[in-house]
């Protein structure tokens, strides 16, 4: 299996803030539909699986940090009625309107949506019952800094789940090496042309180098735990392409 180089030199730099916030106001439009298609719909599935080990119940205040488009903070809000609420954060200003538009559809729904960064959310201490991130983590300038102010926002025996693309350990062996070779052959030959079609290219390449930043496993697990998590666990999942940290505060 050969792998062509990247298409285009890539001029958004992962980790800067404000490049990361501009990149997703621009592909807001598109992205739900490019996330069904490139995931031939299963980011549902891992979403679900998110949910799923948080256990939500009636009552609760949850959060979806890094909320795009507000998939998961939809599905949330639905299980804590009639008297939770679920609030939805996210950078971005054209996600954060999509989202509110899927909200009003369904108005018996306690849903907030805040404009912020997860890194500082200004929201209080052990305010929350639990907490998801989904794709989010990978985006932001200081992972160690993200799970240290998820931390601090729940209260002691929530539980919290980050889902994002796994980045496969090379040292691992033959496995981890062949996952590692397929998803660079997807993200090159699958992801980057479909998104041309779309017209953001490059955006789409950006995929692949925040992965190369992305903390491995091992990495994500060690910095929960510094971060306070007092039960951490990092759980692969289709085939170690993805991964998602479960956590308890
Ligand atoms: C790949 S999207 C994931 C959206 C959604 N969670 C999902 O899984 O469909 C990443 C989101 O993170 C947001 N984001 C990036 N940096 C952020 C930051 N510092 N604080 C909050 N959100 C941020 C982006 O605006 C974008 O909507």
């Amino acid at each position: 299996m050969t792998i062509p180089p990247l298409p285009r030199p890539l001029l958004l730099k992962p980790g800067d803030p404000e490049a990361v916030r501009e990149l997703f106001e621009r592909i807001a439009p598109r992205y739900d539909q490019l996330n069904d298609l490139l995931s031939l719909g299963l980011h549902r599935l891992w979403k679900r699986q998110a949910v799923a080990w948080l256990r939500p119940r009636s009552g609760q205040h949850l959060l979806d940090l890094c909320c795009g488009t507000g998939d998961l903070a939809l599905i949330l809000a639905t299980k804590v009625r009639p008297a939770g609420r679920v609030l939805g954060l996210d950078a971005a200003q054209a996600p954060l309107d999509l989202a509110r538009r899927r909200a009003v559809a369904q108005p018996w729904l306690a849903l907030q949506w805040q404009q912020g960064d997860a890194l500082a959310t200004g929201l209080a201490d052990a305010s929350q019952d639990g907490a998801v991130m989904a794709y989010g983590l990978r985006n932001l300038a200081d992972p160690a800094a993200a799970l240290r102010e998820l931390r601090r926002l729940l209260r002691p025996g929530a539980r919290a789940a980050v889902l994002d693309f796994n980045r496969p350990d090379l040292a691992a062996g033959l496995p981890a090496q062949a996952a590692d070779r397929f998803q660079r052959f997807y993200l090159r030959q699958l992801v980057v042309p479909a998104a041309r079609l779309a017209g953001l290219p490059e955006e789409y390449a950006y995929l692949e180098a925040s992965l190369e930043r992305f903390p491995l496993a091992a990495e994500q697990r060690l910095l929960a735990r510094e971060a306070g998590f007092r039960q951490v666990a990092h759980r692969p999942l289709a085939a170690g392409l993805m991964g998602m940290l479960e956590l308890v505060a």
